[in-house]
């Protein structure tokens, strides 16, 4: 699909018509900007080591040094990369929609870098630093010996990002809004996730039940397919700005111009 008006014409009046778009996001929509996805890339550190083996509490215990040196390594490529033109669709269709919720298990920071401003963060920040103890959120810190994570300047525990782990709770305030929002949107686009790790997983089927048309966008098919409304099979740099073309055209053809 190239242009616009090889959009399901249905889709697209839903979405122009929609008080409430929601959004539910994941590596995928990243992917664009050079940050490997999870259960694909065989890149980097991504092919030596598993990520659910790093991204865990349990290995901050054991291997501090390696978490450290592997969360730098994604800390670099989340600053060299740049917002693509999906999250810069994304945030264009925040300012045409009455009102628009972007929930995202990225960590990347890059919805809003490209400009999203209602952004639910459900796995947190990896440029955030907290202690592990207290949550302190630490911005300063003095380098460690090899093997060892850097330590908290107020209470000297260990220093790590502000995500959330594998065996984690979400914060629960946002998990709070995310599920609110689902409930409350007309269209929800699911965007670059595998839909396999919950409870992010369960957002699209709670759209569902309550009345919303989902739309899934993903090269690839994924567990959430079959209850996809609607499925673009393309990547979201390419369908994202699609739509807002086809939300754009619609709005303005509404309104006279
Ligand atoms: P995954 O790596 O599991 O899935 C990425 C999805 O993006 C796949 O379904 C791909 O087909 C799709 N994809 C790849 N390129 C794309 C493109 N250009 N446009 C659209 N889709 C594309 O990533 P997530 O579903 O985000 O959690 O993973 C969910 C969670 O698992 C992550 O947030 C992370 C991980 O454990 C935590 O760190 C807590």
């Amino acid at each position: 699909m190239e242009n616009p008006h090889a959009l399901p014409p249905t889709f697209v009046q839903r979405l122009r018509q929609a008080r409430h778009i929601a959004v539910l996001t994941g590596a995928g929509i990243s992917a664009e900007s050079g940050i490997p996805t999870f259960r694909e890339a065989q890149t980097g550190l991504w092919a030596r080591y598993d990520p659910q083996e790093l991204a865990s509490p349990q290995a901050l215990r054991r291997q501090p040094g390696l978490v450290w040196v592997w969360y730098t390594w994604r800390r670099g490529l989340v600053q060299q990369a740049q917002p693509n033109p999906g999250h810069l669709a994304l945030a264009e269709m925040e300012r045409l929609a009455p009102r628009f919720t972007l929930i995202t298990q990225n960590v990347d920071g890059l919805h809003q870098r490209a400009g999203s401003q209602n952004v639910i963060e459900l796995h947190g920040n990896i440029m955030r630093t907290v202690c592990a103890a207290h949550r302190h959120e630490v911005t300063q810190w003095e380098p460690a010996p090899e093997g060892e994570a850097p330590r908290c300047p107020q209470c000297g525990s260990v220093l790590r990002p502000d995500v959330v782990f594998f065996g984690e709770s979400l914060p629960a305030e946002a998990l709070q809004r995310a599920t609110e929002a689902a409930q409350a949107c007309d269209v929800m686009l699911v965007v670059g996730t595998s839909g396999v790790v919950y409870p992010a997983a369960s957002l699209p089927g709670v759209a569902k039940d309550a009345g919303a048309l989902v739309a899934e966008i993903n090269p690839q098919p994924t567990p959430l397919s079959s209850l996809a409304d609607i499925v673009l099979r393309q990547p979201a740099g390419k369908a994202l700005p699609l739509l807002v073309q086809a939300m754009k055209r619609n709005f303005f053809a509404q309104d006279g111009f």
